[in-house]
């Protein structure tokens, strides 16, 4: 046994000197030091050894163990390190690097984040929902009658097993209702997708910033005070507001906000986003979905808006296409440098 376990010392020291990358270095590792390796063999056969020699063999075996796996880690970094010395030669260290470009946010962030900011500070809590929607919480839960016409398969996009990308972001409104019980007060920004003609002012996907306010005796003047602080903020004290009736029938009254300031949209007054207060049947949805009265309409009233981020960005960075914001030109893009 003495003599073997002396030439297994020599024979794997003697090869691992040979071993020329870490390939070979993992293939002596398997053969010496593995499960079935030459090692493990040798100390199988400790049984025939006679009683009084165990310890003493057992000793060298792990001596032998160690050792080798010393030098297989020692050959290996020597071999690591000549590679790289070898792969630096002709390289000149002292030549300047290449300049890194430093990426820029993109406008709709840039834009979207600022209103998050601000509505943050109103007490707003960040919500989200998912795009691929059913049609209850894109419009039954939202009190769209069954022949409203964003319904139709050409405005919206409807997937083979009837669910379809929601037409706009009002269905994180139902979701965190349902989650939720009362008092609310949510923003959620995400996508909407419309299947409208693409051009210069129109994209089949863009970006909303829903709103949702519920808690005891919110008024319209909540809903006035809150977005007019949110436009003055985002746009500066200059901004005028104006509130004026619409429709929508998951509110009721509804309003659209216009906004005008100088220098934007030449002076003339522009369309910001859709408002108004809940309206009771959405609470019912909810209520019913949920199985209880959390949302009884005798007891709490909310606002909601919904804001297109898309054609505020073109009016706020003068820009004369809507396309410009998808087609991802490093040349318009390296303009919005924070
Ligand atoms: N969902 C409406 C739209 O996309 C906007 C809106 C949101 C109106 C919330 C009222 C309340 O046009």
């Amino acid at each position: 046994m003495d003599s073997e376990l002396q030439e297994l010392q020599e024979s794997a020291l003697a090869e691992i000197r040979e071993s020329r990358n870490r390939i070979d270095i993992e293939n002596l590792r398997v053969r010496f030091l593995g499960k079935a390796g030459a090692i493990s063999l040798l100390s199988e056969n400790m049984r025939n050894v006679p009683k009084e020699d165990r310890p003493r063999i057992g000793k060298q075996l792990n001596e032998l163990r160690n050792s080798v796996a010393r030098e297989l880690d020692k050959r290996l970094a020597a071999l690591e390190t000549a590679a790289e010395a070898e792969a630096l030669v002709g390289i000149d260290e002292t030549l300047p690097g290449t300049p890194f470009r430093v990426g820029s946010m993109h406008p709709l962030t840039l834009l979207q984040d600022r209103a998050v900011r601000i509505l943050r500070r109103l007490g707003f809590a960040l919500a989200d929902g998912p795009d691929v929607e059913t049609e209850w919480y894109c419009f039954d839960a939202l009190n769209t009658p069954a022949n409203h016409p964003a319904r139709n398969d050409s405005d919206t996009f409807y997937l083979p097993d009837g669910r379809l990308l929601r037409t706009h972001t009002s269905s994180v409104q139902i979701r965190t209702m349902i989650a939720t019980r009362p008092p609310v007060r949510v923003i959620g920004p995400g996508a909407a997708y419309r299947r409208d003609e693409i051009d210069s002012t129109h994209l089949s996907q863009f970006n909303q910033l829903e709103g949702l306010y519920v808690d005891r005796k919110v008024s319209v003047a909540d809903l006035k005070g809150t977005l007019e602080y949110f436009v003055r903020e985002l746009l500066g004290p200059e901004v005028e507001t104006r509130l004026r009736p619409h429709f929508f029938p998951f509110t009721e009254p509804s309003f659209e906000v216009d906004i005008r300031l100088a220098g934007i949209n030449n002076g003339a007054w522009m369309e910001l986003l859709g408002c108004g207060m809940v309206n009771p049947p959405v609470f019912e949805s909810v209520n019913e979905r949920r199985g209880d009265q959390a949302y009884d309409p005798e007891n709490w009233t909310g606002f909601a808006f919904g804001m297109g981020l898309e054609r505020l960005a073109m009016v706020l960075y003068g820009l004369p296409d809507i396309r410009l914001l998808i087609e991802n030109d490093q040349r318009f893009l390296a303009q919005f440098v924070q």
